[in-house]
């Protein structure tokens, strides 16, 4: 039985999940009015969103907007559609910061020919869907599913959370000369993180000292963000999303090829196929491992 219906909203095409996306939000975005100086961080789920999240929040407040000290990454750079914290979204001092898993065809409007910038990124489709399988299965809020086989067929479907993962970041591409957009790629985070928060200051336009970059580094690895509680999603997990078994946590591996431990040779080859004919003609490329 399908039982993704319970966990699910399908709305104008795209899958939400249900209890947590704020609907007054959804229904109003043609309407949301942007700033020129908003920033968006925008993912398929599971891709580098919290990681991003963090990189903004230390380019934008530390040291910079006094008494957020305290303040969750969630806190900094709120989800647009899914306003957990009940953040006052319009009426934020500027710049304001946001994530957000939309596509492309429900993108506020005036974000299109908009000098509000957007972070895109994205990360090779195997490993999203390892990541996506275990935090799937590790959270009360989305289904779980018994065999990666299992969740393979889901995520195929798009019957998950963002859809299908090719519509996304096609969507996306191919409408980028709408937006004022920066395409980064996890595994080049991933492979050089100071390269890439230079790029990504760059094109926010800020001016960073020595310092500063080695302090947003430092801040910003997968070893001491785990261990940052602003960073980390810890009490996120716990108290908004909830998890099955008490454990797991949002900052799992932080891996580049962990597919290789969990896809079997037949899954692999399988998934290549679809890639293939999904992807034919699609300029960006993906590194599927590190090594
Ligand atoms: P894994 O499950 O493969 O470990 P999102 O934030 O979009 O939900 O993505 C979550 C994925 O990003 C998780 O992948 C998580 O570990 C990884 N991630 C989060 N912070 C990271 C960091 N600083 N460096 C590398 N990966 C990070």
């Amino acid at each position: 039985m399908d039982n993704s219906r319970k966990y699910l909203l399908n709305f104008k095409g795209c899958n939400f999940e249900r209890t947590l996306v704020d609907m007054k939000i959804l229904e109003k975005l043609d309407d949301f009015e942007i700033r020129d100086d908003d920033v968006f961080v925008i993912t398929y789920p599971k891709s580098g969103t919290v990681w991003t999240q963090q990189i903004l929040s230390l380019i934008y407040f530390e040291g910079h907007r006094n008494r957020t000290e305290k303040w969750d990454t969630l806190d900094r750079v709120p989800f647009l559609e899914y306003n957990i914290r009940n953040v006052d979204i319009e009426n934020r001092p500027s710049p304001r910061l946001f994530a957000s898993h939309l596509p492309y065809y429900l993108a506020p409007k005036s974000l299109k020919n908009n000098k509000a910038k957007i972070i895109y990124v994205y990360r090779n489709p195997k490993d999203v869907l390892i990541s996506f399988f275990h935090f799937s299965n590790m959270v009360v809020k989305l289904e779980a599913s018994n065999t990666l086989e299992n969740f393979m067929e889901k995520f195929l479907d798009g019957k998950v959370v963002g859809s299908l993962w090719f519509d996304h970041i096609r969507g996306w591409y191919e409408h980028k000369n709408d937006f004022n957009i920066l395409f980064m790629m996890y595994e080049d985070m991933k492979k050089d993180l100071r390269s890439s928060i230079l790029k990504i200051s760059s094109f926010l336009e800020k001016d960073l000292s020595e310092e500063e970059v080695d302090a947003i580094v430092r801040q910003a690895t997968f070893e001491n963000m785990k261990f940052i509680p602003q960073a980390n999603y810890n009490s996120i997990l716990k108290n908004e999303f909830g998890t099955r078994n008490n454990e797991g946590a949002f900052l799992r591996k932080g891996a580049v090829g962990d597919w290789k431990h969990h896809m079997t040779v037949e899954q692999s080859e399988r998934f290549d196929r679809i890639f293939q004919e999904e992807m034919k003609d699609f300029p960006l490329k993906f590194i599927w491992d590190l090594n």
